[in-house]
């Protein structure tokens, strides 16, 4: 079972020049849906993609510049991540309120679906994660923020909260899926977290569900989307 032409919608990826990011937009392209990226930096943007999107340049930070993006679009993905302990790459500016403002802005402009890279653990106050500038605490706040503001109005959200990332194709492991937040480690291919969350703009279980997932063994995988069928 494949998504092809299934999905019709405009979909605004933020954060797409990351790591996941770069996936969720190769699995869009893939599909032959419509994406636009919000980068900071134009050049890093269509260094990556070239013409295959609509690159829209601004910051995280500014209102207008989120507008923007949001504008038009049917669907959000956001793989946006902190990198830096202070300043506009912190997790208080990025997973806080970079991913608080694009939720509003989203919502405000008209757009459906919101799908979210968040991480596993972050329930817990107390992991050693939260020494990095309460990265795991801000992402917990901003989840609750997606989780008011797109369970409602005809509104849809999807939280993907994977164990550690790791780099390869996507497609080539059996998951594990849970909810919860009851998992302590484990480690997930990037290229499954963006592909997931692709599948979520059309899979109808996706809708307004929070879950974990890891890797369990290699085992290539027709299609992610019967992972929702299985989350309680
Ligand atoms: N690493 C792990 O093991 C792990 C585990 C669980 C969850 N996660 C989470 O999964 C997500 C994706 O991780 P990843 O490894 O793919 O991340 P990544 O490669 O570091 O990419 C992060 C993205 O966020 C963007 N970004 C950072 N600061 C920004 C700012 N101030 N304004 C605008 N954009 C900004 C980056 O833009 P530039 O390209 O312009 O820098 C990049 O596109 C993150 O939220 C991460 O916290 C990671």
């Amino acid at each position: 079972m494949t998504g092809i032409n299934q999905y019709k919608g405009k979909v605004l990826v933020a954060g797409a020049t990351g790591r996941t990011g770069q996936w969720v937009v190769k699995r869009l392209l893939h599909y032959g849906i419509q994406a636009r990226v919000f980068s900071r930096e134009r050049e890093k943007a269509y260094g990556l993609f070239g013409d295959a999107v609509e690159i829209v340049t601004g910051k995280i930070q500014n209102d207008g510049d989120v507008a923007n993006a949001v504008k038009g679009c049917d669907a959000v993905i956001s793989a946006l991540g902190s990198s830096a302990f202070s300043g506009e790459s912190s997790p208080e500016e990025v997973d806080l309120a970079g991913v608080k403002r694009l939720v509003d802005e989203a919502a405000r402009a008209g757009v459906k679906h919101f799908g979210l890279v968040s991480s596993m653990a972050v329930t817990k106050w107390y992991h050693p994660l939260n020494l990095f500038a309460g990265v795991l605490s801000k992402k917990w706040e901003a989840e609750e923020h997606l989780r008011r503001v797109f369970s409602q109005n005809g509104r849809s959200f999807t939280i993907v909260r994977p164990g550690g990332l790791k780099d390869g194709e996507p497609l080539q492991s059996r998951l594990h899926v849970e909810t919860g937040d009851r998992m302590w480690s484990g480690w997930v291919n990037r290229a499954d977290v963006a592909e997931l969350l692709v599948v979520s703009l059309w899979a109808k279980k996706a809708a307004n569900r929070t879950f974990e997932v890891v890797s369990e063994a290699e085992e290539p995988q027709e299609s992610l989307e019967p992972y929702y069928d299985k989350l309680d």
